[in-house]
């Protein structure tokens, strides 16, 4: 096992009607005018913006509300929003939504006390000394920022996806209600599904075979949110299965299955380039992808494949050949993904090829010009690049 420090300082408040405790919560963490950031209809059409608006004014808190947060959220909005707290000294920035609004309440927080512009810090050209605080009531299991240390933003100028990680975004709470997400559409709980999922998996795929403890977690959120999605795409309203993916949501993504192991990410870093050029849900995106991933780096570390299959895929290990058993299990993941509605290819994914110009254009901006790579359990050149987005494309 590597050496490794593990760091998950949010304080995670989950349960039905949870969202009460959110005025003590901010109050607690120091918030006295709050920006309430939410995302396009979703938590209007449910009361739940109403709600928290609620219990903030019953803390004695202020607030200004700020929505519009679109899936793949845009630096324009974050700009306004640096604007927007600057003008009315906001203290506090409480993202109300999914992945979108608490990635782009990040980067609002980032901005604030930050002479230059924000996107320096996703372009890699300078580092966050400081942030606002930020917590999150979260409506989406999928992307896992309620507990991780990133923020993911896509500036329209270029159609640049990027991310950027640093421990103080980290949310200093996150209510988690199942309840808030029977609304979510059997499309958008898939996404989530395969988002939290990838985010295991980008950890678990590595040269790193002693890793019984971490294995072992990872395997059962893996197997978690397998068999839960079946029932809440049958039954959206179940509070028991909802609150499984919730819950493993979060554990996938905190870095819990990480601890002990180099993570791989080629998945994602791909991924990014799909949702930046054709503004596709990411967990989407990520399931067009992962296959043809795996079939092109599988012998990287067969047996690990061979692990996943059968602890995981609960393919049956016929023990004649680990690759037998390593490419069942990739197939068998397809064939999951298949049956929660998630795409296996480009094609599918955006209801047409990718042209050879636009996969140029994917593989030239994932290497960073080609001068960058990408992966761990295979380094991936901008060459490997295009040749899994060509497999992926269906
Ligand atoms: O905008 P509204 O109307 O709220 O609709 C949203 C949105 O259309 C809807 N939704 C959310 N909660 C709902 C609901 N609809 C009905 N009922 C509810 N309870 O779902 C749609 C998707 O929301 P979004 O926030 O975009 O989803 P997600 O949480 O998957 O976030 C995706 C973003 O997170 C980034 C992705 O790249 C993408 O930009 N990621 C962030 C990471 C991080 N910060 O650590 C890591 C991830 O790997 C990922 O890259
Ligand atoms: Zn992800």
């Amino acid at each position: 096992m590597r050496d490794f420090t593990y760091y998950a300082p949010t304080e995670v408040v989950f349960g039905a009607a949870s969202e009460e405790k959110t005025g003590k919560l901010v109050k607690q963490y120091g918030g006295t005018n709050v920006l309430v950031h939410y995302g396009g209809q979703s938590a209007e059409r449910s009361g739940l913006l109403n709600k928290i608006c609620r219990v903030l004014e019953a803390e004695g808190i202020t607030y200004i509300k700020f929505g519009g947060v679109v899936p793949n959220p845009r630096l324009s909005m974050v700009h306004e929003g640096i604007e927007l707290c600057r003008k009315e000294s906001i203290d506090f920035i409480l993202a109300v939504g999914g992945g979108s609004v608490i990635d782009s309440a990040k980067a609002i927080a980032f901005g604030v006390p930050y002479e230059g512009d924000v996107w320096d810090f996703y372009m890699g050209e300078a580092r966050a000394e400081a942030c606002l605080p930020v917590a999150a009531v979260l409506t989406i299991p999928a992307a896992g920022s309620e507990m991780s240390n990133s923020t993911v933003i896509t500036n329209e100028n270029g159609d640049l996806k990027k991310g950027y990680s640093n421990d103080l975004c980290r949310c200093k709470f996150a209510v988690m209600n199942p309840e808030r997400t029977f609304t979510l559409p059997n499309y958008q709980t898939a996404c989530g599904v395969t988002d939290i999922m990838m985010h295991t998996m980008e950890r678990y795929f590595s040269h790193d075979d002693d890793m019984t403890v971490t294995d072992a977690v990872a395997e059962g959120i893996l197997r978690t949110v397998k068999d839960n999605a079946f029932e809440v795409l049958k039954a959206p309203e179940n509070y028991a299965h909802r609150a499984q993916i919730m819950w493993a949501g979060s554990l996938a993504h905190n870095d819990l299955t990480g601890c002990g192991t180099t993570g791989d990410w080629a998945t994602h870093q791909l991924e990014h380039e799909l949702s930046a050029l054709f503004d596709v849900a990411h967990g989407a995106g990520l399931a067009a992808l992962w296959g043809s991933w795996a079939r092109y780096v599988y012998k990287e570390n067969v047996t690990r494949f061979a692990q996943f299959a059968v602890n995981v895929m609960g393919v049956t290990n016929d023990f004649k050949s680990a690759e037998h058993t390593a490419l069942a299990g990739i197939e068998a993941m397809e064939n999951f993904y298949r049956a929660i509605g998630m795409p296996v290819s480009i094609c599918q994914l955006i209801g047409r090829q990718a042209t050879d110009d636009e996969i140029r254009v994917m593989a030239d901006k994932c290497s960073s010009g080609g001068k960058g790579t990408t992966g761990n359990l295979k380094i991936l050149y901008r060459e490997d690049m295009e040749n899994i987005y060509q497999m992926a494309n269906g």
